[in-house]
Parts: C-alpha cells; structure tokens; sequence
C-alpha cells in the first residue's frame, strides 16, 4: 500500500509517529506499506520507494519540510493508493482540502481524512465521485476524534434507522463548562488555560462559537441520517455568555449546563443546554460523547476523547485498516 500524506501539523505528524511506531504489527492488517510523499502547505518531500518517516519527522521539527513538491503535484503525478488528507479545516469554501480529495477520488484513490472542511461544505457530492469513480472516502476523524461514532453506526448498527442524535462534540467548550460547574470562574479565565491544552483551534472561536461542533453535526447528520445538510442550517449559540450565575442557579436545580449539538428531521441545532447533573451527558473535562437514537437498537451512548494528535490518529489508522479489511 502506497500512501501520501496531505497536512504535516499536529494530526498528520501523529499518524505518522503511528505509522512508525507500530509498523510490525500495522502490517498485520495493512500488509506492506510505504509513505512515499508528505507535504504541508509550506513544503514537500516525495520518495517513490518509500519516505524515512523519522527523517521526514526531524527535518519538520527543524526548520520545515524540504521544498520538493507541492500536495497538488503530490496528488496529480504520484502513483499511490491511499491519500490521507489532513490539513486545516475550513468550513467557509472546504479548501485547500476539498481540492485535494475531488483530485485524489477522481483518480480513483482512497482517501481517509480527518478535515471536517470539505465535507461541510460538498457531502454528497464528495460521496458521490467517490462511488462513481469506485473509490472510497473514510471520515471517522472528522466527528470526535478517537469517539467511535461513523463505523458504530454504519458497522454495528447496521440495519438501524438513526432517527437522532445528540451529544458533545466538542472537547474545548466541555473543559470549559466543566471548569465553570466546579469553580464557579469567569469563562474568559478559562479559555486561556484551555487554548494552553492544545485542543482548541487554532482560532479559538470556532470552538467557543459552536462552529466546530456545528461542522461535526452537519457530518453526522449527512453520514449516519441520510440527510444533505449544509452548515448554515445548524441553528448556533455558543457558550461565550454563559455566567457564573447561570452555573449556580442550575446547580441549585439539579443541573449542569453543556454545549449541545442535536439533530433530527426537523432541525439541526448547538447550543448550551440544562442537563442533569446524573445524564450521561454530563461528562467532564475535554470528552465528547453521542446519545444515537435507533429503531431497532433503543438508545445508543458512546463517549470518548474528542480530540488530540495520537486520538485523532487513532481514528485515521481505524479508517485505514477498514479500507483494507471492511466494506460498509
Ligand atoms: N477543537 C476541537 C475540540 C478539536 O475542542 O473538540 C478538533 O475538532
């Protein structure tokens, strides 16, 4: 197996600290495979009989990537059979990501990203060159990090209809909220320390605004619900306002408050929300977590590290190793 990777920040070099790491036994599952090009969006370096990952690694830490080639060169003139695509998000127009997948399933390569950016922005569109050009799309990191949520839905509960779902989809609003349940503290306080856990964005508005987990709903919604949302249909409030006092006065009720995204037929919607202090929603610290209504299976949770360069990591190998071994 060939594989390019498309993005060397801190999710494109935890796959390949992976990569390396577990070769002997990813080999198992993938068979023999070689990383024959790495790019980001300053530089580039290709060798078609295979990358030395802890060189590649090296030279990012000191002073970038080699300028060799550029990720369209990669993708347009490189023979490879599987590009993992994980530079930015932007859910404004999807790109430089949505140029890249389109180019990649088009040549009929399999792509398996961790970009919420393009499929916000050309869902059914991506899945749809991807079927007709007999490639596949795997997106498992996009929505919750290491949370299992696309192939729970798709694998194990198969056969289900998913009427709902509803959940925390992101990690930096949760420490957030969490940190002003316990100490009753200002958000603004908070958010410094939370930038400093290296899970926010890299603009922190989009978490605190409720554009990253609205982006994870709007895929969600596509992928487990059939729908053909696009972003501006999630009706948003963030948690920027939200108060100590408001904190008290739930706690004297029972109940904590949480950034919520929930979708069904009728509307896609984040916005914090009164939980009980006993609900498995109410999670803390920087976890994510999924309630997944079916008709066949009742209520399904699911909870998990939303975020992190080895969690996000982890999802991108799943996707990989489900390319070689599942169809769904
Ligand atoms: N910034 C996101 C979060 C992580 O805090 O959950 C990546 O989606």
């Amino acid at each position: 197996m060939n594989i390019v990777i498309i993005g060397f920040g801190s999710v494109g070099r935890g796959v390949t600290r992976v990569l390396i790491e577990k070769k002997k036994f990813l080999r198992n599952f993938l068979g023999d495979y070689k990383v024959i090009a790495v790019t980001d969006s300053s530089g580039g370096i290709y060798d078609e009989n295979g990358l030395d990952l802890r060189k590649v690694l090296e030279m990012k830490s000191k002073g970038g990537l080699p300028k060799e080639i550029t990720s369209i060169e990669v993708i347009r003139d490189l023979d490879f059979d599987v590009c993992i695509e994980v530079t930015p998000t932007n859910v404004e127009n999807g790109e430089p990501g949505l140029t890249h997948i389109r180019e990649c399933l088009k040549k009929g390569v399999d792509v398996v990203t961790s970009n919420k950016g393009p499929l916000v922005v050309a869902f059914r569109e991506l899945m749809n060159l991807a079927k007709k050009n007999n490639a596949r799309l795997m997106f498992e990191a996009t929505v919750g990090g290491a949370m299992p949520v696309i192939k729970l839905a798709k694998i194990d509960l198969a056969g289900n209809e998913i009427l709902s779902v509803r959940g925390i989809l992101n990690g930096t609003c949760n420490y957030i909220l969490s940190r002003m349940e316990k100490e009753l503290l200002p958000y603004e306080l908070i958010l410094e320390e939370a930038k400093e856990l290296g899970i926010a964005e890299r603009d922190p508005t989009y978490d605190v605004e409720g554009i990253d987990a609205g982006a994870k709903l709007v895929i969600i919604a596509n992928a487990l619900m059939g729908l053909d949302a696009k972003f501006k249909d999630v009706e948003r409030v963030g948690i920027s306002n939200l108060t100590p006092e408001a904190f008290k006065v739930a706690l004297e009720n029972g109940y904590t408050i949480r950034l919520i995204a929930e979708a069904n037929r009728d509307f896609l919607r984040v916005s914090p929300r009164l939980v009980p202090l006993n609900h498995p929603l109410a999670i803390y610290g920087t976890l994510n977590a999924l309630e997944i209504e079916t008709n066949l299976a009742g209520n399904v949770f699911v909870i998990g590290k939303g975020a992190g360069s080895v969690e996000t990591a982890s999802a991108i190998i799943s996707d990989l190793i489900c390319l070689k071994s599942l169809r769904y």
